[in-house]
């Protein structure tokens, strides 16, 4: 069974993916549907990063202002995520709202990835890991919307170099 890490980098992927599609296709009838479920979808995964993931870092001073400085990139984001809750707004602003959002959500993957989940690994227990896992599934109601197969996506350059550190 997968832990808490190996979702929230599976999570990750998928939600890169969802939004090279919504750049891809910010045109097309269904786009402000998909906008919505990667709205949804993002907020859940920071929510429980914060509440779950980052408090177990408040061990030193220096881990403590890593979680912090995550919890600001998250802050960020989520301020982008409203601007665009109003999707009628001119294509060419939502393009480039959507743009910035895929350039902060990356930046901030990577630093999940290669600083805050390898540090989490290795100051917690397996099992705890393993328990934490158990609580995102049930707190992911959404879940089943994050395993969505883009139709004939180009893989964009931040998916071909994946973030992945662990
Ligand atoms: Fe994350
Ligand atoms: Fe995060």
């Amino acid at each position: 069974m997968s832990d808490i890490l190996d979702l929230l980098c599976d999570d990750h992927r998928s939600l890169q993916e969802m939004l090279a599609l919504l750049i891809r296709d910010a045109g097309a009838p269904t786009a402000e549907l998909l906008f919505g479920r990667l709205h949804r979808l993002i907020r859940m995964h920071a929510r429980f990063e914060e509440s779950s993931l980052y408090p177990l870092l408040a061990q030193t001073a220096a881990t403590t202002g890593m979680a912090r400085q995550a919890g600001e990139h998250h802050r960020q984001m989520d301020v982008l995520l409203d601007a665009l809750r109003t999707w009628n707004a001119d294509g060419a602003t939502r393009l480039a709202k959507l743009s910035v959002l895929q350039e902060d959500l990356t930046r901030h993957i990577q630093v999940e990835e290669c600083s805050l989940l390898p540090l989490i690994s290795t100051a917690v227990s397996s099992t705890r890991l393993q328990q934490l896992g158990d609580a995102y599934r049930a707190a992911s109601a959404l879940r089943p919307a994050l395993t969505m197969t883009p139709r004939a996506l180009p893989t964009p350059a931040v998916l071909r170099q994946p973030t992945r550190c662990r």
